[in-house]
Parts: structure tokens; C-alpha cells; sequence
């Protein structure tokens, strides 16, 4: 019976193709880290990367490799708006990318300086995050590009927290940890959230959405004590909406009356075996960030462990399955994710996976 409703996990992934989402946009690192002339490194889809503040502030990402012989740039100098390479001193406009000197050259040189440009990617701030645009490799820019993605909130004062943890394995797994409803009682029992002994049976609607999928607007799970605090304090009902939506991000909007919760957790591919989960959550309920901050680490920690000895068992290529109905949301992902590409390569519309609402069933 399970079998016969299991599918494979993933596609092989060539070395070529490690299974990445080009084209989106993807946290790179904390705003709070690039400060004053500091570079900072970071890897996003196994491309290296540094990244900086021009003197006005506006922070830029280039490919940390110099376009002469390759040395990372970060080991350079940056003087607010051009950044020196170590080696030979090209100096390269941070934003642009674009060179403009090269210090060994005389002036019987022909050498076009401005036609050399050191890889560049867009860059913007959101969230407290420097988000990088991670084109697909050579390829052009389109003209226009959406966005970089923001947490939503629904008043002018709010508290917000931000937690990342790494996890040793392919995004893919990262985000089907994340979307995965049956670890719960297993992984992340404890006093405040549930028990396990709190299993029981659950029907959620979802609905398609542009590039993903929403867990339609439901009062969400009585077995967990948050919900029925906040239902307590406004005295009205709670509403959840889960949205997942490519390249990886999961969003969680509740709200009772004047009070809302809303957080984004992104898992952001670094190598083939490597992802990291950044969570941020907003809120303008009367939840200090100190009392939230400790069980929100401490949840994030049990995710981080689960997959750690996951990778353990990963490393010897073991068949996987999804099964129905717990594992659905995995199996859109995959489904979402190939089609989308199918859509890219073909020029066509993207076909999306699910024709309309669908109500799922499963315990936890
Ligand atoms: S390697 Fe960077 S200037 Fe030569
Ligand atoms: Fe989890």
C-alpha cells in the first residue's frame, strides 16, 4: 500500500546541476554585518561572494573572485566605492562591477578598462537582510526584476527576531523539513508546543498559488498552547495562512483581532550539502523578544539536529519515499520546482501542480 503510493525523492543531480534555483532573490547575509569599509564573505548556490557598503550606504554583492587571476576580491581593499584587488590593484566600482583601472598599464595600452567587469550580482536590503539576486551563471539580467521579498505586517510598531541555523544537507531536504507536518509531535515535543500523546487527525484545504501553495485561511491546531493564548488575550478567533511559494519560502500570517504573528523562514542553498534556515518573525503581541527568542532557538535547534543525523543516513544514498497525504506539500515542491524549469527552458507557461483546493488528511 505504501509503496505503491511512494515516489522517489529528487532527481539525480548531475555535478553540473546541483539543484539549484537560479533567478531568484536569496538572503545572503544580516544588514547589521556589513558596516563602514568592512567586506564580508558569504556562498549562495556555490557561488562565492563579497559583499560591501559604498560609502553612501548601499550595499552591493560581487563574485569574490578577481576577473585578472582569480583571487578572492575580499581580500582586497574597498575605499566607499571602488574596491582594489590585492594582487595587481584592479580597482572595479563595487555596484557596477565595472573596472576602472588597471595600475600596470602604460599609456601605449589599448586596453578598454571599462569593458572588464568583475561578476556582480543586484543586492538589496529587506527585513534586515541583504538579499543577492543570484542570476543564472553568464546569463543576462532581465529588464526587470521583481523585488526582493518582504516579511508582511500589519502595524507601524512591532517587534521582530531574526534566527538562522545551518543544516548540513541539499536544500531540497531543507524545505521538505520545512513543509513537513508528521515531525512534529516526534521532533518538537515539549511543554509549550505539544505532546505527543496530542496526535490527532487533521484535514487542511490548500489552494494553488503562484508558484506555490497556500494552506487556506483555518483556525489553526487547538493542541498548541500559543494559539489558544492568543484566541485568550483578544477574545476573538485565530486565523492561520501558510504560504509556500519558490524558490523556499514558507510564510505564517496569524492573526486575532488587533494582534498578529506573521514570520518567513527561507532555506537558502549554500553548497549541494549545506542549506541554512533564516527565520524571521514580526509580532505586536505583548510577547517580549526575550521570552520568544529561547523557544524559538530552541525549536529551530531540534529541526537542526533531526537533520544532522538525517545526513548521517543520506550519505549512503538511500531510496526515499514521500507517501500521501503527509508528505503532498514534498511532492508540490518537487512537482512545482521541475515545472517551473520546464517552463523556463520551453519559454511556456508554467503548468502548476495542483488543478484547484484540495483538502489533505493526516495525524499529527
Ligand atoms: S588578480 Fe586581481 S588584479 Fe590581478
Ligand atoms: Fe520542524
Amino acid at each position: 500500500m505504501l509503496q505503491a503510493n511512494a515516489e522517489a525523492v529528487g532527481e539525480s543531480k548531475s555535478e553540473a546541476d546541483a539543484g539549484f534555483l537560479w533567478d531568484f532573490w536569496y538572503p545572503a547575509v544580516r544588514s547589521s554585518e556589513i558596516r563602514g569599509q568592512k567586506l564580508v564573505t558569504a556562498m549562495l548556490l556555490e557561488v562565492p561572494l563579497v559583499l560591501g557598503r559604498t560609502s553612501e550606504g548601499k550595499a552591493f554583492a560581487m563574485r569574490d573572485s578577481c576577473p585578472h587571476r582569480g583571487i578572492p576580491l575580499s581580500y582586497g581593499r574597498l575605499d566607499g566605492q571602488v574596491l582594489e584587488c590585492c594582487y595587481h590593484g584592479w580597482r572595479f566600482e563595487a555596484c557596477s562591477g565595472r573596472c576602472v583601472e588597471i595600475p600596470s598599464l602604460t599609456s601605449q595600452d589599448k586596453l578598454k578598462v571599462e569593458r572588464i567587469f568583475a561578476g556582480h550580482y543586484p543586492c538589496e536590503e529587506r527585513d534586515g537582510y541583504v538579499w543577492v539576486y543570484m542570476n543564472g551563471s553568464g546569463a543576462r539580467l532581465p529588464e526587470t526584476i521583481p523585488g526582493a521579498p518582504a516579511l508582511a505586517v500589519f502595524s507601524d510598531k512591532y517587534k521582530i527576531i531574526h534566527l538562522s541555523c545551518e543544516l548540513p544537507s541539499h536544500v531540497d531536504q531543507g524545505i521538505i523539513g520545512l513543509m513537513d507536518p508528521a515531525h512534529g509531535p516526534f521532533v518538537h515535543q515539549s511543554w509549550f508546543w505539544r505532546k505527543r500523546a496530542s496526535i490527532h487527525e487533521k484535514a487542511k484545504q490548500f489552494e494553488p498559488i503562484p508558484n506555490g501553495f497556500r494552506m487556506s485561511p483555518h483556525q489553526p491546531s487547538a493542541n498548541s498552547a500559543p494559539y489558544r493564548l492568543l484566541a485568550k488575550m483578544t477574545g476573538e478567533s485565530v486565523t492561520t495562512t501558510i504560504d509556500f511559494v519558490l524558490p523556499n519560502l514558507r510564510t505564517e500570517i496569524d492573526r486575532s483581532g488587533k494582534l498578529w504573528f506573521s514570520s518567513r523562514a527561507t532555506v537558502t542553498p549554500v553548497r549541494r550539502d549545506l542549506c541554512r534556515i533564516d527565520f524571521a518573525a514580526a509580532w505586536n503581541l505583548p510577547l517580549p523578544v526575550a521570552m520568544f527568542r529561547p523557544f524559538a532557538k530552541k525549536f529551530l535547534r531540534q529541526d537542526q539536529l533531526t537533520m544532522i543525523q538525517q545526513a548521517e543516513g543520506l550519505k549512503y544514498n538511500p531510496r526515499l519515499m514521500l507517501i500521501d497525504d503527509a508528505d503532498r506539500q514534498a511532492k508540490w515542491y518537487f512537482a512545482l520546482k521541475a515545472n517551473l524549469l520546464e517552463s523556463r527552458r520551453t519559454g511556456g507557461p508554467m503548468v502548476h501542480p495542483m488543478s484547484g483546493p484540495v483538502t489533505l488528511r493526516w495525524r499529527s
